[in-house]
């Protein structure tokens, strides 16, 4: 979703600029602009597409800017055109871009117009400009301008702007939507996400909800919301440089999905012992919350749902706490019951998703006894609003469609399981069996990962279908739906996932040698129901794939092609599976040709509503 960049130098900042926004490149976008100051001069230039059309349309000696800002449009209000790319302008002197939505435009439109100021985008951000600009007719300064702007503003902004009278500083407001900012020497530098920034510093303040600062060459200066000037600390980025870089894959995910048994290593090092989990891995005083929770409400979107869905399984089989999970857009507009001693889990990968970050506030309000965040973005607002983290350490993941970030999650919720577990009589047979499961998954992944040649054969099979069904039981079925989520993200076939139980509700009149049925079948408890679902569709004349244990016995024909996985014991079955239904994903779009890392119309981290 929309990235933004912006410097205040004294070299030229249209490289620092342009490579910033590469790097943001990755959240999705359909236009891009950079708006520049040299000499008293504003320039603007924007493009519809990708970076590289812009950097082409800067490529000449004359773009020079020694503070500049630049943007990549998600397009929320208004197409997909150059005049709706940011930045956009106010006055013939200031230029400012935006993420996120200011839901009264329209009122603020109105009174802006009846002041004479012309419109010439259909944007939301444009009323953020001219407002700004009205309010510097009165105000001694750019700061406050924007100070008293924001009062005005209903909704969610990360917003940057600067004055071609004022040709030093930027100024920059957040809430709603992240900023942070990048401390040089004798430079300094605003983005939405540390990311952009890493090639010029590691040193960074992270901006708090209803921040607003002015940026110069040599200062920074930070107002909160209460009016009041603050401090924040400076944090040293522990992100690798060239967390994007393709390392010789020919996409993130590839690379992404190959870095699994790594990252998952990682995520694990130093925090599992023989005994159990260490104390505080969940945050400090977490015991103390773990030994009094009796209900834990799960909330997240995307693939961090389908994290979710599974961790209940987990949580209620092993560690006897019930536990129920929604989608975040759901529960942050409905009135819910707290059950007692309940405590609220995000689930995350950038921290940052409006939806999930507006339920954890609404949950905060309703009385939950604590809240954790499962998260990939250390400094990121849901973990700084949650009482207790857990941090993921999958790196940097670019891919739009979820890979790594996912499987760490899972990874996290058997540790959560454990440490849970702990205080609810889990046996100690089922405690040594969950560790020892985690203690085998790096290298049961990496042998899971030798599957691609096969899958990659497979996926030819798929190239000319159009609709699909994923088929799933117990712990499985959530593995199911976010096979199918990867199938349709980055192929666009349709598909769907069904608990193989609920086949006979409706998806079995569906069922013909033109939808591919999809089938993960680990040997477990459930094996021969699921063999009763297998029946089912070939009894339909459907044509299946089926990644199964080797002594669940499935025997390829020509109704079925069966592909061996590992065999894995039963709580990591979950993070085995999900690894051939990404590559199965990934494979069909090669196939189809996508856009692999950035499929259309979708974003990696979806900070507006
Ligand atoms: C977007 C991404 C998905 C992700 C979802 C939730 O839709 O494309 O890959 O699962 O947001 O994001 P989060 O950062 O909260 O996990």
């Amino acid at each position: 979703m929309c990235g933004i960049v912006g410097a205040v130098a004294e070299r030229n900042v249209v490289q620092i600029l342009l490579e910033g926004l590469r790097r943001l490149e990755y959240r999705g976008y359909d236009s891009a602009g950079v708006a520049l100051l040299n000499n008293g001069e504003l320039s603007i230039t924007r493009r519809v597409g990708k970076v590289k059309a812009l950097s082409d349309a800067l490529d000449d000696e004359s773009s020079l800017g020694t503070t500049g800002i630049a943007h990549t449009r998600w397009a929320t209000h208004g197409g997909v055109t150059e005049v709706n790319a940011h930045p956009h302008t106010s006055s013939e002197r200031f230029a400012l871009v935006h993420n996120g939505i200011i839901e009264n435009h329209k009122a603020l439109r109105d009174a802006l117009s009846d002041k004479d100021y012309a419109f010439v985008s259909d944007t939301d951000t444009e009323t953020i400009a001219h407002t700004i600009a009205e309010a510097r007719k009165h105000c001694d300064t750019l700061l406050e301008s924007v100070l008293q702007s924001v009062k005005s503003f209903h909704g969610a902004y990360g917003t940057v702007i600067i004055d071609k009278e004022d040709p030093n500083t930027m100024v920059v407001a957040r809430s709603g939507s992240p900023l942070v900012i990048g401390l040089g020497i004798g430079e300094n530098f605003i983005a939405s996400d540390q990311m952009a920034l890493l090639p010029v510093t590691r040193r960074f303040i992270f901006l708090e909800e209803g921040d607003v600062a002015e940026i110069t060459r040599t200062t920074v200066k930070i107002i909160d919301a209460s009016g009041e000037k603050v401090e924040r600390e400076v944090v040293e980025s522990s992100v690798e440089h060239d967390a994007g870089d393709k390392a010789g894959y020919r996409h993130y995910m590839l690379k992404e999905i190959y870095e699994q048994p790594a990252v998952i290593r990682n995520t694990l090092q130093g925090r599992v012992t023989p005994d159990g989990i260490s104390d505080d891995v969940f945050g400090e005083g977490s015991d103390e919350v773990f030994a009094k929770v009796e209900n834990i409400k799960i909330i997240a979107c995307g693939t961090s749902y389908h994290a979710g869905m599974t961790a209940k399984y987990w949580l209620e089989a092993y560690a006897g706490v019930c536990c129920d999970v929604e989608i975040a857009s759901e529960f942050r507009y409905r009135k819910s019951v707290v059950k007692p001693n309940s405590l609220i889990v995000t689930i995350s990968q950038s921290g940052e998703t409006a939806d999930t970050l507006a339920a954890l506030k609404l949950a905060k309000e309703s009385g939950y006894m604590s809240s954790l965040a499962i998260c990939n973005v250390d400094g990121s607002s849901l973990v700084r609003e949650s009482s207790l983290s857990f941090m993921t350490r999958a790196g940097a993941e670019i891919g739009v469609a979820s890979t790594k970030a996912f499987t760490t999650q899972l990874a996290g919720f058997l540790m959560l399981v454990l440490a849970i577990g702990k205080h609810k009589g889990m046996s100690d047979t089922l405690k040594s069996s969950i560790l020892q499961s985690l203690a085998e998954l790096p290298s049961k992944l990496e042998e899971t990962l030798t599957l691609a040649d096969d899958i990659d054969d497979l996926a030819e099979e798929f190239s000319d279908k159009h609709h699909s069904l994923f088929l799933g039981r117990g712990d499985q079925y959530p593995i199911a739906m976010e096979g199918a989520l990867k199938l349709k993200e980055i192929s666009y076939i349709h598909a769907e996932a069904y608990a193989s139980g609920e086949l006979k509700h409706g998806p079995l009149a569906l069922i013909d040698a033109e939808m591919p049925v999809i089938v993960v079948a680990p040997n477990n408890e459930l094996l021969e129901k699921l063999k009763s679902n297998v029946e089912e569709v070939r009894a339909r004349g459907g044509i299946m794939y089926v990644f199964a244990d080797k002594d669940a016995h499935f025997k390829s024909d020509e109704t079925m092609r069966v592909l061996d996985v590992p065999h894995c014991s039963e709580a990591i079955a979950p993070i085995v599976y999900t690894i051939p239904l990404q590559l199965l994903s990934y494979y069909v779009a090669l196939i189809k040709g996508t856009d692999v890392d950035q499929p259309r119309n979708l974003a990696k981290s979806v900070t507006v509503e």
